[in-house]
C-alpha cells in the first residue's frame, strides 16, 4: 500500500507506449505520408506495392495481400478458400471476436476448441476430439482449422498441421497478434527456424496501432504460399474484378490505404530492432517475477513477437487495480471466451465446457510491454506487482 503510494507520484506508465516510437521514427514516417500526399496515389500506391514486397521478403511466404484489416484479411482468406455454409471451422475459444467472427460472416459454423494450459494456444487433443464430435454429430463438414498466435507465440503449428492432414482440413493462421513471431518446425529429421507467414499454407496479420507492427489506423494482409488463394484474396478485395475487369465472385472493397503502407514502410525498418526489445523486455519480468507469479513461457521452440506480456494469478482482480492505483496501465485480454458471449454462445456448449478457457479469462493480467521499454520501467512495475502479493 505504501509502496503504491508512493509510486502515484512517478509518471504514468502506458500499456504500449506508441509516443516513443512516434520519437523514434516520427521523421521517416512523416516523409512517408508527405510523398503520398504529393503524388496523390492514396488508394492502391506505390507504398502498397513497396509494402507487399517487403512483407514477402521479410515473413519468407510466397505473397502478401494487404487489406484494411485483420478480420477482413480473415474472411477474405476463408471466402479464397471456398470455405462457407455448411462447413465447421474449428477455433480456440479463447481469442478475440474477429476469429469467430469471420468463419460467420463467410458462411460458416465456429466450433469452439479449449486451449493449452501452458502456451495459451490451441489444445491439439481438444482438437481431435472436437473434430470427432462434429463428425460423429453429423450435419456440418468439418473443413478448417484457425489456430491463434494468442498474445505473439505461434501455435503448435506441427502437431495442428499433422492432425489437418490426416483429417483433409485446411488451416488458415490467425497471427494477427504475431507477425515477427518465429518457430522451428521439422523438416525431415531437422528443424528449420520458419517465420509467421510460412508456418501454416495460409496466414492472416493486423496491423492494428498497438500490434507488434502497427500502422496509424486499421490495416491487416493475408500471407500465404498458396498462388491460388493469393490470387483469390486480390480480386476479393477490390469486389471480385479480375484482370480483365469481370466481376467473378462476389467480394469486400478491403484496401488499405497508401498513408498506411507509408507508415509500415517507416516502422518495419525498425522492426527487428523492436522485436528484440520485446524478447528482452519479456526477459526482464520474467527474471523478477517467475518465482512468485505464473509467467508466460519464455523461449521454447517458439519465439514469441511479445505483442502481450499476460501474466497469470488467481489474485488477478487486486494486482489490476494495485498497478492502476500506481498509475501502471493494464489490461484484461480477454475476460470471457468467445463461447460465453451472447453473440457466440449459440455456436458452444456453454459455462464448463471448455474449463482451461475459462480459468485462464479469470486469470491474466497484461503488463506494459512493447519495442521501447527501458528495465527501470519493468522493475517499477514488478515491484507494485510484487508489494501487492
Ligand atoms: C487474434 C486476433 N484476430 C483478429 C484480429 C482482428 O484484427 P483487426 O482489429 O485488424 O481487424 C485481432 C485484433 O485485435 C486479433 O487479436
Amino acid at each position: 500500500m505504501v509502496a503504491a503510494a508512493k509510486q502515484s507520484a512517478s509518471p504514468p506508465i502506458p500499456l504500449v507506449d506508441l509516443q516513443k516510437q512516434r520519437a523514434a521514427l516520427g521523421n521517416r514516417i512523416r516523409a512517408g505520408m508527405e510523398a503520398v500526399m504529393a503524388r496523390g496515389d492514396f488508394i492502391l500506391g506505390a507504398p502498397v506495392t513497396e509494402l507487399e514486397a517487403k512483407l514477402t521478403d521479410f515473413s519468407g511466404a510466397g505473397a502478401a495481400i494487404t487489406v484494411a484489416n485483420g478480420t477482413d484479411a480473415l474472411q477474405l482468406a476463408l471466402m479464397a478458400m471456398g470455405v462457407g455454409r455448411g462447413d465447421a471451422v474449428f477455433v480456440p475459444a479463447f481469442t478475440f471476436a474477429a476469429t469467430a467472427g469471420a468463419v460467420v460472416m463467410s458462411g460458416a459454423t465456429p466450433v469452439f476448441v479449449d486451449i493449452d494450459d501452458d502456451r495459451l494456444t490451441m489444445d491439439p487433443v481438444q482438437l481431435e476430439e472436437q473434430i470427432a464430435g462434429v463428425r460423429k454429430a453429423g450435419g456440418l463438414r468439418p473443413r478448417a482449422i484457425i489456430p491463434v498466435d494468442l498474445f505473439g507465440r505461434p501455435a503448435d503449428y506441427p502437431t495442428i498441421l499433422g492432425l489437418a492432414k490426416a483429417e483433409g482440413l485446411l488451416v488458415l493462421a490467425d497471427a494477427a497478434q504475431s507477425f515477427g513471431a518465429t518457430q522451428a518446425t521439422p523438416q525431415g529429421a531437422t528443424k528449420t527456424l520458419g517465420r509467421v507467414g510460412t508456418l501454416a499454407p495460409a496466414t492472416t496479420i493486423s496491423f492494428y496501432p498497438s500490434k507488434p507492427l502497427g500502422c496509424f489506423g486499421d490495416g491487416g494482409a493475408i500471407l500465404t504460399g498458396d498462388l491460388a488463394i493469393a490470387e483469390a484474396c486480390r480480386r476479393l478485395r477490390g469486389h471480385g474484378f479480375d484482370h480483365t475487369g469481370e466481376a467473378r465472385q462476389v467480394g469486400l472493397n478491403s484496401r488499405l490505404d497508401s498513408l498506411q503502407a507509408a507508415v509500415l514502410l517507416a516502422k518495419m525498418e525498425a522492426f527487428e530492432d523492436e522485436l528484440r526489445a520485446r524478447r528482452q523486455a519479456a526477459r526482464w519480468y520474467d527474471t523478477r517475477l517467475s518465482a512468485k507469479l505464473r509467467t508466460p513461457l519464455l523461449e521454447t521452440e517458439d519465439h514469441s513477437a511479445w505483442a502481450v506480456y499476460a501474466i497469470r494469478s488467481p489474485l488477478r482482480d487486486i494486482l489490476q487495480q494495485a498497478l492502476t492505483e500506481a498509475g501502471i496501465a493494464c489490461a484484461v485480454y480477454y475476460r470471457k471466451p468467445l463461447h460465453l458471449h451472447a453473440a457466440y454462445a449459440g455456436f458452444g456448449a456453454g459455462s464448463g465446457s471448455l474449463p482451461t478457457s475459462e480459468k485462464v479469462a479469470e486469470e491474466v493480467l497484461a503488463l506494459p510491454m512493447h519495442g521501447y521499454l527501458d528495465e527501470a520501467t519493468v522493475a517499477r512495475v514488478c515491484d507494485t506487482l510484487l508489494a501487492t502479493l
